[in-house]
């Protein structure tokens, strides 16, 4: 392994000073406040969500009545993990001993990752999905006015954890206000299904195929694309960042720094000082790094990812596909959920497989971008149209048209949509995921 790193390593030295020159051309026009909104489009899957869909029109296209809608929805922003808390706090204790002026606000810096709360949904992440509840109640305000809320025509599920569930929790607050009979803004109550982990193919849904836990999950080498960056690109970070402070910093605390810049941005939405230690070009690294590993956890870096979602894909179309409740659905979920979804659709899918050699032009044009394509309470919705008698399917991918697979226009006839999609389906979850 030690003899194909170097090879990488030739691969790409000169993409490394590409990379730098590159991204010097880059930041003229990213500092100050535009240089806060350049790095909260830089962070990985700890991105915050930022919603474009302001003015949000008619869903409603001339001629078609929508019928349904489902989306399946990432928690909003969350606590950072165990794990992380402990590396951020392992880093920060060891900054803490350099005298160097950039760190004066080290020693007043107040540690706001709770230990206790890791991995639990944050005050910010409840925000973004109220707010999501609101822009949905608003945009589908029809559709579910024609929803009987005592039936089944209004469905939530979640997996069995409690960042899911509040999510969802946070977001049917928003959406339901005014319709009911419950609190001083008239809210009503709504049925839940939590799948169970030991069984959960839909959300969670990686960790109960056998194929994907043997093949990627427990395989050493599935992350080697991404091993092989960061054994290349994180050392001179940390021999750079080390020399600037006089102390001994390792590619673990360079990787800390970028988790704690993340999260203080995501929790707190204004420039973190911990961003302040990284240059542009150390983001945009450490950015791919995080991209790639998830490319080969959760997308098309491995065949198996491909099929993941298959359960969740087939009882989104059984619905759409039917004339049976639901009418609207919100499944809450994880990253893994958004990324296993799209990599089913094949949707922001590069034309090469990237990996730690790939052109540096090629990886700053790379569509699959975690920072895009998953960040906290990132969203898939499908809408299903009547237009004269012949049905449509609309897909948004956090609140924004895309064009499916097999279509060539967002509103896509759905025989058309199956023509592709139902090749893929007709493989089962058990099929695909047999060892
Ligand atoms: C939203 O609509 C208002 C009124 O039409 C307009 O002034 C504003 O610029 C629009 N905002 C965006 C982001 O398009
Ligand atoms: C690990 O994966 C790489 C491709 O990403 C491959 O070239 C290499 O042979 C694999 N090593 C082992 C031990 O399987
Ligand atoms: C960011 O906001 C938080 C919470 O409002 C505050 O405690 C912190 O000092 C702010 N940081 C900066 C750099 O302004």
């Amino acid at each position: 392994m030690i003899l194909s790193y170097i090879e990488i390593s030739l691969w790409i030295a000169t993409a490394f000073f590409m990379l730098s020159s590159a991204s010097s051309i880059m930041q003229s026009h990213i500092h100050g406040t535009s240089r806060l909104d350049w790095i909260k489009q830089h962070l990985g899957t700890k991105t915050p969500y930022t919603s474009e869909v302001e003015n949000i029109t008619s869903v409603d296209e001339p001629g078609c009545k929508l019928l349904q809608f489902h989306s399946v929805i990432r928690h909003g922003t969350r606590w950072p993990t165990a794990r992380n808390t402990a590396i951020i706090r392992d880093m920060a204790s060891r900054l803490l001993m350099s005298n160097s002026d950039k760190l004066q606000w080290l020693k007043h810096w107040d540690d706001p990752f709770l230990a206790g709360k890791a991995g639990y949904l944050h005050i910010t992440g409840q925000h973004e999905m109220y707010h999501m509840g609101r822009r949905i109640a608003k945009r589908y305000k029809r559709l579910l006015e024609s929803v009987d809320l005592d039936t089944d025509e209004l469905q939530f599920a979640s997996d069995a954890q409690s960042r899911t569930s509040r999510s969802g929790s946070a977001f049917h607050l928003a959406l339901l206000e005014q319709t009911g009979d419950l609190t001083s803004a008239f809210i009503s109550p709504t049925s839940w299904s939590i799948y169970p982990k030991a069984t959960d193919s839909y959300i969670h849904m990686g960790y109960t195929c056998p194929r994907w836990l043997s093949e990627v999950y427990t395989n050493p080498n599935a992350t080697y694309q991404a091993d092989a960056w960061i054994e290349v690109m994180l050392p001179p970070i940390a021999d750079r960042l080390s020399t600037e402070f006089e102390v001994e910093l390792s590619v673990y605390d360079i990787k800390a720094i970028y988790v704690a810049c993340a999260f203080e941005t995501s929790f707190f939405g204004n420039y973190s000082d911990w961003c302040s230690l990284l240059d542009p070009d150390d983001i945009l690294t450490l950015e791919y790094a995080e991209d790639l590993e998830h490319y080969y956890k959760f997308s098309y870096g491995h065949e198996i990812n491909r099929w993941v979602a298959t359960d969740l894909m087939s009882m989104l179309m059984r619905r759409l596909e039917s004339n049976e409740p639901p009418k609207m659905s919100f499944q809450f979920g994880h990253s893994q959920t958004i990324l296993f979804l799209q990599t089913f659709l094949n949707l922001n899918q590069d034309s090469d497989i990237l990996r730690a050699d790939t052109p540096i032009d090629m990886i700053h044009e790379r569509k699959f971008r975690t920072s895009k394509v998953s960040p906290f309470a990132a969203n898939i919705g499908l809408e299903l149209h009547d237009c004269s008698g012949t049905r449509y399917i609309r897909a948004l991918l956090s609140e924004q048209e895309v064009i499916l697979k097999g279509c060539e226009e967002a509103m896509c006839p759905l025989d058309q949509f199956k023509s592709w999609i139902g090749e893929k389906l007709k493989q089962d979850y058990d099929m695909v995921c047999r060892l």
